[in-house]
């Protein structure tokens, strides 16, 4: 009689060979409630005991549909073979691979120190909701190299999407290389790759500027609004403007980054000061430019960040260099870029009629609200980032010009924050009469600084 042992073992040994120094069995990384090589009850580190070794897994952030080349290194002094699994899931699903694996394509050696397998066992490819396991070969395993490290690489293909957080988990096996299962130390980790948009977030030279004026080399100062140009600020072909529910739970302060895009304003001699964030999309970005504890005038250098602070997650894009000074107003304007951005009390715009549907030109007796940024502190203050809310006088001396006249300063009815905004101005004139009628130009000043030329407004009548 055939006993039952003799009918299986044919098929038990091909297992007992996969479990070997060649990277099986799967879904042994220690992570997503998967055991390790060791908790499986394979590997034990005995007779050498616990090691004071490590698995570290080099991942940065993940681009959208782009590769980049992953590295599992592990390190004990004592080992003289080599394994590792490593599997990359999403964080929001653990149970859903994400992205691809994909052998190196280096042309050395290395690319053949692992290889990929399903969940299931098979060669890739694998089914789309099947986890991918990175294993050593056995040549990769490095039998008898007692090197006190050694480093694994594979390629991995993000996915095409954002998809949130994405978890690499990785064992690592530091064996002794008795092609067998003691004296092997097993470490394990996990490592977050987050989202960016790009990997090379690029400020046009000159593309720090005042978001009303858009004036090109002009100086900024804290507290204003600025757009800033460039490359890839932000995920191709998107835009998004912030939100009440990105302010600051506590603070209720604009946040620092929307999108995980942040821009650094560099003072010199300084750390880093985070801007608020206002606008993010892939050419422009629209912040508020923070307090800067240096003296003005400065040159101040202004760097894009994706996921500041995330350490290897973290993607810093080019400097560029802005004049920064206490006071640098300017005017916003309607598209047209020149009507300046003025509205009656009872919202409507005043413009030449057709501007827009409802436009219509100020009249003497009018108070108009007209909006601008940069024109400098205010009292009570109101701090960069922080909303508006209510009345904040501007400190310096406040001149309307309209047309060939300076308006009495009775006419000058507010100056201000405009109140439930971070950064922008306010200001109340009454139209006199005697300015005559047309596209007027109209100039701002704050102490000796005047708002950009070729700003008008519309002023029909006596
Ligand atoms: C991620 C987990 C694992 C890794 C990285 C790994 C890695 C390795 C390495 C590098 C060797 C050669 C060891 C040496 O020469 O000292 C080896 C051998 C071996 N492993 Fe694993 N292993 C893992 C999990 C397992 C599991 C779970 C089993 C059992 C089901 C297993 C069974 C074996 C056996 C039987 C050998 C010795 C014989 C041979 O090389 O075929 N391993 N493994």
């Amino acid at each position: 009689m055939v006993s039952w042992r003799t009918m299986i073992a044919p098929f038990l040994l091909p297992v007992a060979l996969l479990a070997t120094a060649n990277g099986g069995p799967w879904g042994r990384t220690g992570a997503f409630g998967e055991p390790t090589c060791e908790s499986s009850g394979c590997h034990r580190n005995e007779p050498l005991g616990p090691g004071r070794g490590t698995v570290t897994i080099d991942v940065g952030p993940y681009v959208p549909g782009e590769k980049q080349r992953v590295r599992v290194t592990i390190a004990d002094a004592a080992a003289s073979a080599w394994g590792y699994q490593l599997s990359a899931r999403l964080a929001r699903n653990t149970q859903q691979p994400a992205g691809t694996f994909s052998i190196a394509q280096s042309g050395g050696a290395d690319d053949l120190f692992s290889w990929i397998h399903c969940a299931s066992g098979s060669l890739p490819p694998c089914g789309s909701s099947e986890i991918q396991y990175v294993t050593h070969t056995s040549v990769g395993s490095r039998l008898n190299t007692r090197s006190g490290f050694t480093t694994f690489f594979i390629d991995w293909t993000a996915p095409s999407d954002n998809v949130g957080d994405i978890i690499f988990a990785a064992a690592g096996l530091a064996a002794d290389g008795d092609q067998g299962t003691n004296g092997d130390r097993t470490y394990t980790t996990t490592v977050l790759s987050l989202y960016a948009p790009s990997n090379q977030p690029t400020l046009r030279d000159g593309g720090v500027v005042n978001a009303a004026s858009f004036a090109q080399g002009a100086p900024v100062s804290p507290g204003t609004l600025v757009s800033l140009f460039g490359d890839k600020l932000g995920p191709p072909n998107f835009s998004r403007i912030v939100a009440r529910s990105d302010l600051d739970p506590v603070t209720g302060k604009l946040p620092l980054e929307l999108n995980r895009i942040g821009v650094d304003f560099f003072a010199p001699g300084q750390d880093p000061v985070p801007a608020y964030m206002l606008f993010v999309s892939d050419r422009q970005l629209n912040v508020q430019v923070p307090a800067l504890a240096v003296t003005l005038p400065a040159r101040v250098e202004v760097q894009p960040v994706f996921n500041r602070g995330q350490g290897r997650n973290e993607v810093r894009g080019n400097r560029v260099t802005v004049n920064v000074q206490g006071v640098s107003p300017a005017l916003f304007t309607f598209p047209d870029g020149k009507s300046a951005a003025a509205v009656d009390q009872g919202g409507v715009p005043i413009g030449r009629v057709g501007l827009f549907p409802n436009s219509r030109p100020a009249r003497s007796g009018d108070v108009i609200l007209v909006y601008g940024t940069g024109f400098g502190a205010s009292t009570p203050p109101v701090e960069p980032g922080v909303l508006a809310t209510g009345v904040a006088l501007l400190n310096a001396t406040v001149s309307v010009r309209l047309g060939t006249q300076f308006l009495a300063s009775s006419n000058v009815l507010y100056a201000g924050a405009a109140p439930s905004f971070a950064g922008l101005q306010q200001f109340n004139i009454r139209i006199p009469t005697g300015l005559g009628s047309g596209d007027l130009p109209l100039v701002i000043s704050a102490g000796p600084f005047d708002s950009q030329p070729g700003v008008t407004l519309r002023v029909e009548g006596p």
